[in-house]
């Protein structure tokens, strides 16, 4: 069946980005010269998207804000002749159908995807985390759609994290019996677990905020207690998924960070801009500049 929806969470404070986010959404803190979400909503399309649902609360209203129409600054724009502008700021009105839930509570991701589920029906779907941004020459969330197409299980994205990160990401254990596919990117899965102690991982394969998920989880996130960090964690639901039907790892090719931090941000922003057409250059002049005054 193919996959026509995906969900965004994007309730959370953004703690860990105070106190740039104490009035500002970590969503809407650019990369360059779009907000962070602009890029994930971008892949989702590109990957064949065509409904997004943001499951949000009552901080983030300026994200819907972001992909409606701005009458008002329209008409300042095209008054003033400045079609450049007047074109990007409708390109992202125009760009996706979005529908909005409401989390009330931040009980956790898993709870956050459980509000979406009168909005997604009965149909598998992907979930988009939009700190992860992801680049590369395929759109994630495309490629993990294909794994999708090619086994018909659940899929989540996988990338390898030293063996002392393994607290910060769901761990998944790939199942011995059962041969890995795609050279090896495709690999399926025995079991999930959400940021364990290293000493406790199954393994070094970590668990990044793509998944393409049967709408069976659902029933499963109904039944999932509070795990770790006292959360309502989609990593447990999964496992429990993955105890009825086939679940699958699938390691994409991009280069992930997460800019829901400043480390993560700041390297999104030095990389995007190194290779952006217009600030590239001048960026590669002034950073070699600094370097010389800095010796
Ligand atoms: C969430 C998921 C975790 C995953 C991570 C990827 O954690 O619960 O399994 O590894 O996203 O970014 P969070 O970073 O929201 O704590």
């Amino acid at each position: 069946m193919k996959i026509r929806t995906a969900v965004f969470p994007v309730a959370g404070w953004g703690t860990r980005f105070l106190p740039a986010t104490k009035a500002v959404p970590k969503e809407l803190l650019p990369v360059v010269d779009r907000p962070v979400i602009q890029y994930a909503i971008e892949e989702a399309i590109a990957s064949g998207v065509e409904r997004v649902i943001l499951v949000t609360s009552e901080h983030k209203r300026s994200i819907e804000d972001h992909f409606d129409s701005a009458t008002d600054l329209e008409a300042v724009l095209e008054a003033r002749g400045d079609i450049e502008h007047l074109r990007a700021v409708r390109a992202v009105a125009d760009m996706v159908h979005l529908v909005t839930v409401r989390q009330k509570e931040q009980l956790g991701l898993g709870h956050a995807v459980l509000m979406a589920r009168d909005a997604v029906g009965r149909e598998p779907f992907a979930v988009v985390l939009p700190d992860d941004l992801i680049v590369g020459r395929s759109p994630a969330l495309g490629e993990l759609i294909g794994a999708y197409e090619k086994s018909s299980a659940s899929v989540v994205a996988l990338m390898e994290v030293a063996a002392d990160q393994t607290r910060r990401y769901g761990i998944v254990e790939p199942d011995p019996t059962l041969p890995s596919s795609d050279g090896g990117r495709t690999i399926p899965l025995r079991g999930l677990v959400e940021k364990p102690e290293p000493k406790d991982a199954p393994s070094n394969l970590a668990i990044v905020g793509r998944y393409v998920l049967s709408p069976k989880i659902f029933e499963k996130l109904e039944r999932t207690k509070h795990g770790a960090g006292g959360e309502i964690q989609l990593t447990d639901a999964i496992q429990a998924l993955a105890a009825d039907q086939p679940v699958v790892g699938f390691k994409f090719s991009g280069t992930r960070y997460d800019v829901g931090a400043p480390e993560g941000w700041l390297r999104a922003n030095l990389d995007l801009a190194l290779d952006h057409p217009t600030y590239g250059a001048a960026l590669r002049t002034s950073l070699t500049g600094h370097a010389q005054d800095r010796k």
